[in-house]
């Protein structure tokens, strides 16, 4: 998923222009629901859930699908206007808005659980620290955050089960991590639970 400098996305610009290509079709139109989130339900019961870069939402949507208010932001405004456009006549409707999951300023509220399916990997170690900080102010106390991420990030930041224990040192622990081969790529799924 390259843009013109091959050198994959990393601005909303950059994001916007790979949703309008036929190849995000292809690539991020994957609406397989990984079983790890189908747990993250199983497991919180939550009642609302926050998702962290969640492209064209068919995450969020299955999360509204069983019952809970579910919210996806992603900084990419393509991403978002498709994501409404897909669930405009669904009976479960997620609310998608635009932001920046390092800056979620327009959220005060916190939620039972939030998640995060291949955005994290896209961050620079700077914004990494500040979405630790926004995850961190968005759940709620004792609640989990999921997130699969690229061993081998876009950011070229090299992702293992100790790097996320140490990003996540302040206010969480991670209490498990699993090698996956989601997208055939050497890839984590990590549980991150937020302190009482
Ligand atoms: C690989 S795509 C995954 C999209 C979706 N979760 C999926 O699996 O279909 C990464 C997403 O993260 C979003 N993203 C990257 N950096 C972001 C940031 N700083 N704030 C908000 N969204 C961001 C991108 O716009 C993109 O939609």
């Amino acid at each position: 998923m390259n843009n013109n400098n091959s050198k994959p996305p990393s601005t909303s610009d950059q994001f916007n222009k790979v949703y309008r290509s036929p190849i995000a079709s292809w690539a991020w139109r994957d609406i397989r629901i990984p079983k790890e989130l189908n747990e993250l339900v199983e497991t919180n019961n939550p009642k609302t859930s926050l998702e962290f870069g969640c492209g064209i939402g068919g995450f969020s949507t299955y999360m509204a699908e069983q019952g809970i208010k579910a919210t996806g932001v992603d900084f990419s405004s393509v991403a978002i206007e498709e994501a409404k456009k897909r669930v405009a006549n669904s009976e479960h409707k997620p609310t998608f808005l635009v932001g920046d999951v390092t800056n979620l300023e327009m959220f005060n509220d916190q939620f039972d659980v939030s998640f995060d399916i291949g955005c994290f990997h896209c961050l620079n170690e700077e914004d990494q620290q500040k979405y630790v900080s926004e995850v961190y102010r968005l759940l709620n106390p004792g609640g989990s955050h999921l997130i699969w991420a690229l061993d081998n990030a876009p950011s070229d930041i090299k992702l293992n089960p100790d790097f996320i224990a140490k990003t996540f040192e302040n206010g969480f622990q991670l209490v498990n991590s699993k090698v996956s081969r989601r997208r055939i790529i050497a890839s984590h799924w990590y549980w991150i639970v937020r302190e009482k």
